[in-house]
Parts: C-alpha cells; sequence; structure tokens
C-alpha cells in the first residue's frame, strides 16, 4: 500500500508576542477568553502568489500595519512593536511556514492574561498574534452576489468607530449578515445613522453609474480601507474612470448601472441585484470586470504597476523557533 502524505492542516508556526510558535504550543486559559473581544483589534492582509516568479507577494503591508497602529491607539494600547517589526514578523512567518500559495494573515492585538471587564488595561502592553492561513481567491472566477439592505443600522463615529478593525465592531456585521442571509440573500448592505449607504459586513460598496465609479466617503460609517483607497486611485490612473467619494442613497443602489463590494477578504466582488433589484443587465458590468483583472495582476504582481504596493517575500531566511 502506498502511504499518502496528507498536508497540514493548519501552518507550522503562528508569530505570538515575538516568538516564532509551534501552532500546537500557542495556548491560552479559557478563561483568557472573557473580555478580549471587547478591546481586541486585527488586520486582514493578503499575499497572493506570483507564478511566474515563484513567490509570494503580500499587498500594500505598510499600509495594513498603519491602520493597525490606529486602531491600537484608539483602544488605548501602547503598540510594543513597531510598524516596521511586525512587518518583518510577518515575512519571517511566512518563511517559516515556507508559504507557497495565497495566504491570508491576521494580526491581532488583545489584553489577555486578566484582562477581566471592559476597562482596557492601558498599564499592560497588549499581547499581539499574528497568523496566517492559505486562502482561495475568487477573482476571475465569476463570482457574483446577490446583496439585501440590512434593516439593522451602521455603527457610527460616536458609537464604535467603524474606521478602525475592532473585533466588536463585527458584532454589527454579524447582526446584518445573518438577517440577509435568512432573508435569502448573499450578502448585507448596511445603511448609516443617517440612512445613506455605508457598507457591507465586511466589505467597502462602489457603485458605476453613467460610467463614474461612487462610494461613500470615510465619513460615512465606513471601515478606511486600503483596497477601497487603491481602487479610487487605480480607476483614476490605470483604468480612465472618473471617481468620486460622496454620501450614497439607498435608491441610488436600485438604479445603479453597476456595483461591487471590495475589500482584503472579498477583493472585488460584483453584486447583481440588491434587494431583488437588478443592478444593470444582471452580469458582472464592464467596469468591474475591468478592475477584476487589473486587481487580479496587480495583487499577483504580474507585469502590472505599483511595485511599491506589494512586499516581496523571499525563501526562508531565519529558522524558526519552538517557544
Ligand atoms: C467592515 C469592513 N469594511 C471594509 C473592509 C475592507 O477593508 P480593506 O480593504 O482594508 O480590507 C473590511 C475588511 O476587509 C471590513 O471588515
Amino acid at each position: 500500500m502506498v502511504a499518502v502524505q496528507s498536508a497540514p492542516a493548519h501552518p507550522r508556526y503562528v508569530w505570538w508576542n515575538g516568538e516564532m510558535v509551534e501552532w500546537e504550543q500557542a495556548t491560552v486559559h479559557v478563561t483568557e477568553m472573557e473580555w478580549v473581544g471587547v478591546s481586541a483589534v486585527f488586520e486582514g492582509i493578503k499575499a497572493y502568489r506570483n507564478p511566474e516568479e515563484e513567490r509570494i507577494n503580500i499587498f500594500r503591508l505598510p499600509e495594513h500595519l498603519h491602520r493597525f497602529d490606529d486602531s491600537m491607539k484608539l483602544m488605548n494600547m501602547e503598540p510594543t512593536w513597531s510598524a516596521a517589526e511586525l512587518r518583518d514578523a510577518i515575512v519571517e512567518l511566512l518563511q517559516a511556514n515556507e508559504t507557497k500559495d495565497d495566504t491570508y494573515i491576521r494580526p491581532m492585538a488583545y489584553f489577555g492574561r486578566g484582562g477581566r471587564s471592559f476597562r482596557g488595561r492601558t498599564e499592560e502592553a497588549p499581547n499581539i498574534l499574528i497568523h496566517a492561513y492559505p486562502f482561495k481567491t475568487a477573482l476571475k472566477t465569476g463570482k457574483t452576489l446577490n446583496a439585501g439592505v440590512s434593516s439593522w443600522t451602521r455603527i457610527s463615529d460616536n458609537v464604535m468607530p467603524p474606521r478602525v478593525k475592532a473585533v466588536a465592531n463585527y458584532r454589527n456585521s454579524s447582526l446584518a449578515w445573518n438577517e440577509v442571509q435568512k432573508n435569502g440573500y448573499d450578502e448585507a448592505i448596511i445603511l448609516n445613522d443617517r440612512h445613506k449607504v455605508a457598507e457591507g459586513p465586511g466589505a467597502c460598496v462602489m457603485l458605476v453609474k453613467r460610467g463614474r465609479v461612487i462610494t461613500p466617503p470615510v465619513t460615512s460609517s465606513v471601515l478606511e480601507s486600503v483596497t477601497r483607497a487603491s481602487l479610487l486611485q487605480m480607476f483614476g490612473e490605470q483604468l480612465n474612470t472618473p471617481s468620486e467619494e460622496r454620501e450614497v442613497d439607498r435608491t441610488e443602489l436600485y438604479l445603479a448601472d453597476e456595483i461591487f463590494f471590495c475589500g482584503t477578504g472579498s477583493e472585488v466582488t460584483p453584486v447583481v441585484s440588491v434587494d431583488h433589484y437588478q443592478v444593470g443587465d444582471g452580469k458582472i458590468g464592464p467596469i468591474t470586470a475591468r478592475m477584476i483583472d487589473l486587481y487580479h495582476d496587480v495583487v499577483r504582481g504580474l507585469d502590472a504597476p505599483y511595485d511599491q504596493w506589494r512586499t516581496a517575500v523571499a525563501g526562508k531566511t531565519r529558522k524558526a523557533r519552538a517557544k
């Protein structure tokens, strides 16, 4: 009988408080879970394989780490590691795990070991965990979504600032997502407390009307999305398509020619209906299609502009150590 060697279900290491730790060793006491979600902040970053150069490119790593700093600041966390140190840690983690395929990277800062209430433990340094796992891209697969506007209101700056990536913010996302799923839609669009379009549970929203891309501004109760900023820049510089950041009414969704979600997780995902109103001709629109192609090439680094947006990860350099 031939022995079949199956791939491990998870990568070998996580990076935890300055150490490369074997996955199985990275454990905490169960009581530490209680209040972690109240203060925890995180990032979602993707690294894409470049098949021509056989290497991984992390997309806009410094920008994500900048937002990670902002998130920590708002939660009164004193960063223990600089953005440069975390950048090196992420690169070393991918190297130690011998990452060869598309990978999602998740740094997280949290108060543990005794953070027993909603009060931020400002006297205590936050713990930092970084883990990474494989994902399958939806880019160029033809994936489309039917969206529904949620009856839940998006959290706002004076309630729980959606501008930063706090774990607790996703309670609001979860309510909206579960509601529209029960109503038969794939994804939610959430309105803010002024009844204007904010974003999806885990992505920003853009629409196209008469050749113009429109998206809510960062003061409309949205995460300050790295993808959103990248796309706005690329529409102008690469696709010769004008864009506008302004408040968006609900009915503009129903009358749009094209709509898509954008974000690290969502990448660029077309929406073909909202509340059963067909968007355009119900297929992936031409401007969305061009952006999907461009975004795909840019994140992988396939003869694409914006070299400065990609952090290349070369082969293994530092030997990982068990804790
Ligand atoms: C609520 C929300 N909005 C927008 C985004 C998109 O942000 P980014 O492009 O920085 O990933 C995300 C996450 O990816 C998100 O969770």
